[in-house]
C-alpha cells in the first residue's frame, strides 16, 4: 500500500472528475439544435455533429446555417433594433444584469458544457472563462447605463454580425454581445462549428430572462454560414479568428463603408530579461503558452530569454513542463486538456514537423492518442524557421536567446503580428522600456494572459484592428455624431493673382523628407491656378521612406509637437493674405484655428488607468499609429489638408498626403510654412497628382499603418482592397464643410492613435502568486 510519506514525495494524486450529469442531462434533453432566431429555436435542419475532442463522443447535432437562416436572423435583428435602442440605458442595463446573474447561476452547467465541447481543462472554463463572461456582462450593464452621458451624440450602429472562434467560445460571445447590446445594437452571432453548445445554452438564457425577441440571434454553422453573414445586410462585422479569414472578410466588405473590427492571430513575444524572477517567468510560460493547450491568440509563444540566464531558465522550464498533467479535461487536476479537433491537432503537428525539418530541436511536444499533445518547445530555431513565423496555436513554444535589450526588442518585433507581449524583469525601468518598444496592443509586465472587461484588448499590424473591452470597445459599437454634408465647392478659389500663378507654375514641387523635389518623371499636370507636379508610384515610395525615417517626431513628446503646431499657426497668420488670395479668408482662418486646436490637444489626449483587477495597474495609452496615408478632399484644399494633417502629426504620426487633385497649389506652398516652423523633415510629405492612382499605391504600401480617405472620386472598394494586404484600417471620412467646427475634434485624434493596454502588478501582491493571477 502506498504510504502517506511517499505521497508527500511524489505528490501523485488520483482523478477528481467534475460531475457532468447536469450538462449531459441538458444535452440529452435536446439531442439536436436549430438556430435561435427572433427569440425562438428553429427546427433542426441539415445537422452536423459536435464532439467531445477528448473522447470523440458525439455530444449533440447542430444545424448548418443557410443563406436564408442568416437572412431571417438579420431581419429579426433589424426589426428588433429600433425598440431595443429606444429603451432607456437603465432598461438595457437591467437586461444585461439579468444575463450576468443567470450566467452565474448556471456557472456549473456552462463550464462543464464548455469543457466537453472544447476540450479545455475544467479548471480553465470554471475559474477563468465563465467568471469572465459574467464580468463582461456586468461591466457592460454599466456601459448601457452610462452610454449617453459618457458618449454624447453617439448612436448605435444598428445590426452587428459577430463571428467567433472555438478557443474561448462563451467568453468570445460575451466579449462581442455585451458591448453591442449595451450600445443599443442588436446582433446575429455565429459560433465556431467545433464549439456551438455554450452559445446555444446562452440563447436559452436570453429566453429565460425575457430578452426581447430578435435582440440576440444565434445561427450555427461553418465558414460558409460565416461568409453568408458577412455578405448580409448588417451594419458591422466583428470577427475573431485566423488572419487569413479576417483578410478575406476585409476584402469582402471593401467599399461597403460598413464597420469592421478584426481580432486575428498572433505570435506574441515572451521576453525574459537577465534580472527576471525566473520561477515566476516559468509560471508565466505555463499561463501564457500551455494554458488552453496553447490555443490562445495572444499566447506568448515566442520565448526570448537573455543569454546569461538561458541555461538556468531552460532547466526550470523543463522541470515544470515535465510535471504538467495532460489528460481528461473534466479532471480538476488536469493542466492540459484536448486539442479542439483532429484537424487542429494535425495542423499543429505539421508545423512542428516543418520546424524540425528546418533544423529546430523539439523538446517534448509529442502527440498522444486522441486529440492530445504534450507541452513542448522548439529550441535552436532560426528566425526564418516556420516554427518561428507561423502561428502554431498549440502547446508548443519557441525558445531563443538574445544578448541586449535592443536585440530583444528587435526579435520581439520581427513578426507580422502585433497582438500581445509579455515582459519579465525586476527592473521597472527595463520592463517599461520594453513595454513601450514592443509593437503590440497588449503588454503584460511580469504577468501573462490577463484579461478583463475594463481593459481594451486588440491588436495592431496583421493581428487586426479595433478593441474589445472598456470605453474603446464601446466606441467600436457606436457611430459618432453625424456631420453636415459639404455645400458644393464652398469657399471657391478666388481669382489667382497672375504673377503669383506664374511663379508657382515654375517652382511647384513635391515635398518629401523636408525638401522640395521634382516628381520622378519630371512631368506636370494642369490644376487650378497653374501646373502641379505629377507624382508617381516611385514618389509615393520615396515619401513613405522619408516618413519612416522621421520617427523622432513621436519621441519629441506632446509639448514639443505643440510648439511646432503653434509656430505653424503663427507663420500661417503672417502669410494669411497671400494664402487667402489663393483659397479664401474662411479657409485660412480655419487652418489657423486647426493649428491652435491640435496644438492644444497635442499634450492632452491622454491615456487612462482602468479598474481591471485589484492588485493591477492597467494603463491604456494612445500611441501614434505610425505612418498615416491621407487622401484630401478636393474642395477647400487648404482647410481640408490641415484639418487632416494636423491631428495626425499632433499625435506623433508622420504622414504622406495626397492633396486636392484639382487645386493643390495652396498646399504646395505650405511647404515653406512647415520649413519656417521647425517641422522636422519627413513628418509631412506631399505628393500631388491623380488621387485615384496615388491613393492605391499609398493604401497598399506595407509600411503605411492607416489610411484616411477623404478624397473625391477615388473608388473606396479599390482602396479597401489595397489596404487589406497588411490589414491596415481605412477610415472613409464623409464630406463636410472643412471650414466648420465639425472638421476638428477628438474623432480625428482617435483615428490617429491606437491603444496599447499595459498591465502592471501594483499594490499588494498575494505571496507566491507570480504571474498566475487566476
Ligand atoms: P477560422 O478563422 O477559420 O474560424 C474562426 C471563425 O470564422 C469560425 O466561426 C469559422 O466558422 C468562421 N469562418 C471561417 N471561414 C469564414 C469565412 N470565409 N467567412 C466568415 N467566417 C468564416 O479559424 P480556424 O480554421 O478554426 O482555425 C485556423 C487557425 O486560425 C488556427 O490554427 C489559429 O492559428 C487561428 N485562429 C485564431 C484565433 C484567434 O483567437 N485569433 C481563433 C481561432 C483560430
Amino acid at each position: 500500500m502506498t504510504r502517506v510519506s511517499e505521497i508527500m514525495q511524489t505528490m501523485e494524486y488520483g482523478p477528481s472528475t467534475e460531475d457532468a450529469s447536469a450538462a449531459r442531462d441538458w444535452l440529452a434533453g435536446h439531442g439536436s439544435f436549430g438556430h435561435f432566431i427572433d427569440g425562438a429555436f428553429t427546427a433542426p435542419a441539415d445537422t452536423f455533429p459536435t464532439r467531445d475532442p477528448a473522447t470523440s463522443e458525439v455530444l449533440a447535432h447542430v444545424s448548418q446555417g443557410s443563406d436564408s437562416d442568416i437572412a431571417a436572423a438579420v431581419a429579426a435583428a433589424r426589426a428588433a433594433q429600433p425598440g431595443w435602442a429606444a429603451l432607456s440605458g437603465t432598461a438595457r442595463a437591467r437586461y444585461l444584469y439579468a444575463l450576468a446573474r443567470h450566467v452565474q447561476k448556471r456557472e456549473r452547467l456552462l463550464s462543464v458544457l464548455e469543457t466537453l465541447d472544447n476540450g479545455k481543462p475544467i479548471r480553465e472554463s470554471r475559474d477563468i472563462d465563465v467568471p469572465l463572461v459574467a464580468r463582461h456582462l456586468y461591466h457592460h450593464a454599466g456601459w448601457a447605463e452610462l452610454r449617453d452621458s459618457r458618449f454624447p451624440g453617439h448612436a448605435p450602429l444598428g445590426v452587428c454580425g459577430q463571428i467567433i472562434p472555438w478557443n474561448f467560445p462563451l467568453l468570445m460571445l460575451a466579449w462581442k454581445i455585451a458591448p453591442a447590446l449595451a450600445a443599443g445594437n442588436t446582433v446575429v452571432l455565429k459560433p465556431a462549428e467545433y464549439t456551438p453548445l455554450t452559445a446555444l445554452a446562452f440563447a436559452q438564457i436570453c429566453q429565460q430572462i425575457g430578452l426581447p425577441a430578435g435582440v440576440v440571434n444565434i445561427v450555427t454553422g461553418d465558414g460558409t454560414t460565416g461568409a453568408a453573414l458577412v455578405a448580409s445586410d448588417v451594419d458591422k462585422i466583428a470577427f475573431t479568428g485566423s488572419t487569413e479569414v479576417g483578410r478575406g472578410i476585409a476584402r469582402a466588405l471593401a467599399g461597403t463603408g460598413r464597420r469592421l473590427t478584426l481580432e486575428l492571430g498572433g505570435k506574441s513575444p515572451f521576453v525574459v530579461m537577465e534580472d527576471a524572477d525566473l520561477d515566476a517567468a516559468v509560471e508565466g510560460v505555463v499561463d501564457s503558452i500551455w494554458f488552453n493547450q496553447g490555443q490562445v491568440c495572444c499566447a506568448g509563444s515566442r520565448i526570448l530569454v537573455a543569454e546569461a540566464v538561458a541555461p538556468l531558465f531552460e532547466d526550470l522550464l523543463r522541470a515544470r513542463m515535465d510535471r504538467l498533467r495532460v489528460g481528461a479535461p473534466l479532471d480538476k487536476s488536469t493542466d492540459i486538456g484536448a486539442i479542439v479537433d483532429p484537424v487542429q491537432k494535425a495542423r499543429i503537428l505539421s508545423i512542428c514537423k516543418a520546424a524540425v525539418d528546418h533544423g529546430a530541436e523539439l523538446i517534448g511536444g509529442q502527440p498522444q492518442d486522441g486529440c492530445f499533445i504534450a507541452p513542448g518547445y522548439l529550441r535552436n530555431i532560426a528566425p526564418a524557421n516556420p516554427g518561428m513565423t507561423e502561428e502554431i496555436f498549440g502547446p508548443i513554444a519557441t525558445l531563443s536567446t538574445f544578448r541586449t535589450a535592443d536585440e530583444a526588442v528587435e526579435l520581439a518585433n520581427a513578426t507580422r503580428y502585433g497582438l500581445a507581449g509579455s515582459v519579465w524583469s525586476e527592473s521597472a525601468t527595463v520592463a517599461t522600456d520594453l513595454a513601450a518598444r514592443i509593437k503590440a496592443g497588449v503588454i503584460w509586465i511580469n504577468a501573462a494572459n490577463l484579461f478583463d472587461a475594463a481593459a481594451p484588448f486588440g491588436g495592431m499590424r496583421e493581428s487586426g484592428y479595433g478593441r474589445e473591452g472598456g470605453a474603446a470597445g464601446m466606441l467600436d459599437y457606436l457611430a459618432g455624431p453625424a456631420v453636415t454634408p459639404a455645400p458644393d465647392r464652398p469657399g471657391a478659389v478666388a481669382t489667382t493673382n497672375p504673377s503669383d500663378a506664374t511663379a508657382i507654375d515654375r517652382t511647384a514641387k513635391l515635398y518629401i523628407g523636408g525638401a522640395q523635389k521634382r516628381p520622378d518623371g519630371g512631368a506636370m499636370y494642369p490644376v487650378r491656378g497653374g501646373l502641379a507636379p505629377l507624382g508617381s508610384r516611385k514618389d509615393i515610395r520615396n515619401a513613405v521612406e522619408a516618413a519612416s525615417k522621421a520617427g523622432k517626431w513621436a519621441a519629441m513628446g506632446g509639448h514639443g509637437r505643440a510648439q511646432v503646431l503653434y509656430f505653424i499657426a503663427e507663420n500661417l497668420a503672417a502669410r494669411a493674405t497671400e494664402f487667402a488670395s489663393r483659397t479664401s479668408k474662411a479657409e485660412v482662418e480655419a487652418a489657423i484655428d486647426r493649428a491652435f486646436h491640435y496644438a492644444a490637444w497635442a499634450d492632452k489626449f491622454d491615456g487612462t488607468t482602468v479598474q481591471a483587477k485589484p492588485g493591477h495597474l492597467v494603463t491604456v495609452i494612445p500611441e501614434p499609429s505610425g505612418i498615416i496615408g491621407i487622401a484630401c478632399p478636393d474642395a477647400q484644399p487648404l482647410a481640408g489638408f490641415l484639418s487632416l494633417v494636423l491631428p495626425a502629426i499632433a499625435m506623433g504620426n508622420t504622414v504622406v498626403v495626397i492633396p486636392s487633385e484639382s487645386d493643390p497649389l495652396p498646399v504646395i506652398d505650405l511647404a515653406q510654412v512647415f520649413d519656417t516652423s521647425d517641422l522636422p523633415g519627413g513628418v509631412v510629405n506631399i505628393v500631388t497628382g491623380p488621387q485615384s492612382d496615388l491613393s492605391l499605391h499609398l493604401a497598399a504600401h506595407d509600411e503605411v499603418t492607416a489610411f484616411w480617405h477623404a478624397g473625391a472620386g477615388t473608388d473606396l472598394t479599390a482602396i479597401d482592397q489595397a489596404a487589406s494586404g497588411n490589414l491596415k484600417p481605412v477610415w472613409p471620412i464623409p464630406p463636410r464643410d472643412w471650414t466648420g467646427s465639425e472638421a476638428q475634434g477628438e474623432t480625428f485624434l482617435r483615428h490617429a492613435t491606437r491603444q496599447k493596454t499595459i498591465w502592471l502588478l501594483y499594490g499588494a501582491l498575494p505571496a507566491g502568486s507570480g504571474g498566475a493571477a487566476y
